[in-house]
């Protein structure tokens, strides 16, 4: 990044659990890559995040592994964006706490994931998902971020770091760079293939999302399988026709035709079509990144360099944004 010290900063993190879906390709990812160039990015595998759910450990290291080499093969670039794990920058979790002591618990009891997700884990209501957002804070405001794309569901996560920023910044001033977010409206919530009301989860049962890695039988089958609606209509609308909509918003984003056209060209076509022509612009798309990613994962050695590499890239921002918040609230900085 040194010779594009002016470009302006971009964060923004996925966590390596789960299978990797359409949704989080569409919703955040293709974004990375559109807009990669333009700023001087990092692109987190947040692995911290993803203790806030129990993990198996070796699961764990082999997804985080695995989210490395996705990141590269979707075409982003390892020798100008740093790509590197959250736990190697220990950072986050220090500018976390500092940030604990500037979060209110009724801002942290209106986050719905929050919300959402103490219901999916009954069992395991930890401090550490409470105060998630608070580590997502950290991890923008780190790094001075200016944009940061993410989906619709992480909309609420960035109000709330916005809110910290400027709560700091209202008592030491000029400690944090205000973030804005980038949620682009067509691609903001991909929804799932079995329920179209919600949205496309990881976490969900297989037949309701496509994983990157899926084979092109399994991308077919999965689409032909999506739930739509009887009236048979091919029209663009979220809120009566969810699940034709779905389709439609997946096949304009791949295939780069507008939406208009699109529906146009459809119209008075079976649902069958749609389906079909959805199916074969995720294969498509999904070609070229699946063939790389096998590729990087053939070789170890060369992902565990980039994420050593990166992380050292990382330490040395991120310590900057640190000493400086120390020093601002009076931590003794011999
Ligand atoms: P996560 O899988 O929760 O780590 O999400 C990683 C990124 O993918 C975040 O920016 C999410 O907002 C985005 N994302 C996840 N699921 C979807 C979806 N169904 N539609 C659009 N964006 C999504
Ligand atoms: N919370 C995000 C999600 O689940 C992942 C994430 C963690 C993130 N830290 C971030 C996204 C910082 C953007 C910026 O989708």
């Amino acid at each position: 990044m040194s010779d594009t010290a002016k470009k302006p900063i971009l964060f923004s993190g996925i966590q390596p659990s789960g299978h990797i879906t359409l949704g989080n390709y569409i919703g955040a990812l293709r974004n990375f890559t559109i807009l990669e160039s333009d700023y001087n990015c990092l692109f987190s595998i947040v692995d911290l995040h993803a203790l806030t759910v129990r993990q198996d450990p070796a699961g764990l290291r082999r997804k985080t592994v695995e989210l490395a080499a996705l990141y590269i093969a979707a075409g982003l670039n390892p020798e100008e964006s740093i790509i590197y794990c959250q736990s190697h920058v220990p950072q986050h979790a220090e500018l976390a706490w500092i940030l604990n002591c500037f979060t209110y618990m009724g801002e942290l009891n209106r986050m719905t994931q929050f919300k959402d997700k103490a219901q999916k884990h009954k069992d395991n209501i930890n401090a550490g998902l409470y105060t998630y957002p608070v580590l997502m804070a950290a991890d923008i405001l780190l790094y001075q971020t200016d944009l940061v794309p993410v989906g619709a569901d992480q909309k609420q996560h960035l109000e709330i770091t916005r809110d910290i920023a400027e709560r700091v910044n209202a008592i030491h001033k000029g400690v944090f760079k205000v973030p804005e977010p980038y949620i682009p409206k067509q691609t903001a919530k991909i929804m799932s293939l079995t329920e179209p009301e919600r949205k496309m989860s990881k976490s969900d049962p297989e037949d309701s999302f496509i994983a990157l890695t899926d084979t092109p039988e399994t991308i077919s089958r999965k689409f032909r399988r999506a739930v739509t609606d009887s009236d048979g209509e091919i029209r663009y609308d979220p809120e009566n026709k969810p699940g034709v909509s779905n389709l439609l918003s997946i096949l304009s984003t791949l295939s780069g035709e507008d939406m208009d056209s699109l529906t146009a060209r459809l119209s008075g076509q079976g649902y069958g079509k749609l389906k079909d022509e959805t199916a074969q612009a995720t294969i498509e798309t999904l070609k070229p990144i699946q063939e790389r990613f096998h590729q990087l994962m053939a070789d170890k050695d060369y992902l565990a360099k980039v994420l050593t590499d990166n992380a050292e890239r990382a330490r040395y921002l991120a310590n900057k944004t640190l000493r400086k918040v120390y020093k601002k609230l009076g931590l003794y900085q011999p």
